[in-house]
């Protein structure tokens, strides 16, 4: 439901909302045949964690993470309560975009470990139901893989149209002009010129990951070959990478641009011709045919930064369920503004207008600044992030949580340019400072310097100075502390049959105050009601019209612990940016 549909609601009779409501319980209900199957796929209701291999945990004492360093940490990740592990890129590369640039799909950076570490890891990972998801970079490789190499050494080479070339457009002196306006995203025109063949090679993001011309049926065949290499050895699934740019236009035509620059100097493009294209879709629907093949439910989820919902619904195949398991919805975890309508508006259209699919709910990863900083206000980040991860885990959605995210970890940007590690923040310093911020060492106790990521003082990115109180080991021992928050709503929603249901909307003028039901099979309900403003606020549930229960209710989880414990739906009194989870009363 978009705004105007909001705003049209808003001077309507409160029973007509409730009616709204019901009717998405319907919508979500009867949406298509394979909703009737939700839940039954271990991916459908998953929580999903992603790790940035550098930053996680330190095995040998060389500053950087890796394999060994994960499965050290796997029974703090059981214990959390997570079903998979998507791991960033660990294959061997130059580490220009740290991993990102892949030069051997079918192996593991010896900076990360060897092939059998990571068997050793999925075996350790199998023994504690924890799956583990790829991260695959489809859309380029490194230019130091052998198929560049190949590509860059000759016009003739067979692997030469493997990757997009152009002559240029010829100028009266010099070597000719790059064939269109395309910029890339890390930086500078897109093109790249190799003086050996005179032509220049398109590239999305650093000039050091050259795009594949994915109009080659070998490009497919041969990345479709690395996804079965890793899927016979047993992995659940892929992240798959910047799935959106797989094509270009085939006449390379300009993009318009809007006025202004971006944070790299660079003209705004609208990206019609290299973003999204509808060729995409074919890909999606052979490899989706091909996961499917293997047993145990193998899961191809995108990363899928996309305009609106609609489009997300074409990345799942739409009606016919066809393409990605799941997109990443981008639309509800960026809102980046606490705000209880956009919420609503937002988590209703992804409940509603996704053919009844399984959405993909993610607030944070290693490529934007935290959601602790996006959504805090600087007062109250630490009851922020409780609303937050409660928007995450009770939502109908499979939930990704990104490490760190768990116990609050700032973003910690550099303050010198010297310092940092990301092509983005060198190329556009100091308007665009890059990713680091959000890739420092994950915290787990403050037992040494490297707040126990690592032995050696030199890490590859600095401790930030908030590991002394913000840690695994110190938030563990808190009742109160964010990360036993994320515990409890972990095991509630693996525990409790209502986050198996559909998400109800209750209270839906409320522009403070988001409430929504989870509906179990038999009727029985669990209340989530979240204040977003600095204020109190009271609420008044009518779980009666709405069909879910009596108005009794008993508290599952709140924050702040000192607020009233609710005797009725129909009085919750919330403190300031207070979170409150219950169950009503059978009818
Ligand atoms: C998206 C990844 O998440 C990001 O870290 C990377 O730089 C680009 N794709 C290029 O692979």
């Amino acid at each position: 439901m978009g705004r105007t549909m909001r705003a049209q609601l808003a001077g309507i009779e409160r029973v007509v909302g409730l009616l709204v409501a019901a009717l998405t319980v319907c919508n979500a209900m009867a949406a298509s045949p394979t909703t009737a199957a939700a839940g039954s796929k271990w991916w459908q209701n998953a929580v999903i964690y992603e790790i940035y291999p550098r930053s996680f945990q330190d095995s040998n004492g060389d500053g950087v993470g890796d394999l060994n360093g994960i499965a050290q940490r796997l029974d703090y990740l059981q214990r959390l309560g997570v079903d998979a592990i998507w791991i960033g890129p660990m294959f061997p590369s130059p580490q220009v975009d740290f991993g990102y640039d892949v030069a051997d799909y079918e192996n593991v950076d010896a900076q990360y470990g060897t092939l059998a570490d990571f068997d050793r890891l999925l075996a350790q990972a199998r023994k504690r139901n924890i799956r583990i998801i790829l991260d695959m970079v489809l859309n380029h490789t490194s230019d130091q893989h052998p198929w560049f190499k190949a590509a860059a050494a000759s016009r003739d080479n067979p692997r030469h149209d493997w990757y997009v070339w152009n002559d240029g457009v010829k100028v009266a002196s010099g070597p000719p002009q790059p064939p269109n306006n395309w910029v890339s995203l890390f930086g500078g025109s897109a093109w790249e010129w190799v003086p050996a063949i005179q032509q220049y090679y398109y590239h999305d993001f650093y000039r050091a990951q050259p795009d594949l011309n994915w109009r080659k049926p070998e490009v497919e065949r041969a990345m479709f070959d690395t996804l079965r290499f890793w899927l016979d050895r047993g992995v659940a699934g892929f992240r798959l990478d910047a799935i959106t740019t797989l094509f270009e236009d085939p006449q390379l035509r300009s993009e318009p641009a809007q006025p202004g620059v971006n944070a790299q100097g660079d003209p705004i493009l609208t990206r019609i011709y290299t973003d999204n294209l509808p060729e995409v879709h074919g890909v999606m629907r052979r490899m989706r045919q091909m996961v499917d093949t293997y047993p145990d439910d193998r899961v191809i989820i995108g990363e899928t930064y996309l305009p609106n919902t609609a489009e997300l619904d074409k990345w799942y195949g739409g009606e016919k369920h066809d393409e990605l398991h799941l997109p990443m919805d981008m639309l509800v975890g960026f809102i980046n503004k606490l705000e209880a309508g956009t919420f609503r508006d937002r988590l209703l259209e992804v409940q509603t207008q996704i053919h009844g699919s399984q959405p993909l709910l993610v607030f944070d990863n290693h490529d934007n600044t935290r959601s602790w900083d996006r959504y805090g206000d600087g007062v109250h980040n630490a009851e922020i992030a409780k609303i937050v991860a409660t928007l995450l885990l009770a939502s109908r959605a499979t939930a990704l949580l990104y490490q760190g995210q768990e116990i609050g970890q700032v973003t910690s940007v550099p303050t010198r340019v010297e310092d940092v590690k990301d092509p983005i923040g060198i190329t556009g310093w100091p308007k665009e400072r890059g990713r680091d911020g959000e890739r420092t060492p994950m915290q787990w106790d403050a037992t040494n310097a490297q707040a126990g990521f690592s032995t050696n003082p030199r890490t590859w990115l600095p401790v930030p100075t908030s590991y002394p109180t913000v840690n695994v080991a110190s938030e563990l021992a808190d009742p109160g502390s964010l990360l036993n928050w994320n515990r409890k709503l972990i095991a509630l929603r693996r525990t409790n049959p209502a986050f198996a249901g559909p998400m109800m909307m209750l209270d839906v003028q409320n522009a403070n105050v988001l409430s929504f039901a989870r509906v179990a099979k038999n009727g029985k309900a669990v209340l989530v009601t979240l204040n977003m403003s600095g204020a109190p606020q009271t609420v008044s549930l009518d779980t009666h019209s709405a069909g879910i229960g009596g108005a009794t209710v008993a508290t599952l989880m709140m924050s702040p612990a000192s607020m009233k414990r609710p005797a009725s739906a129909g009085n919750i009194t919330l403190a300031p940016f207070g979170a409150w989870i219950g169950t009503a009363a059978a009818n």
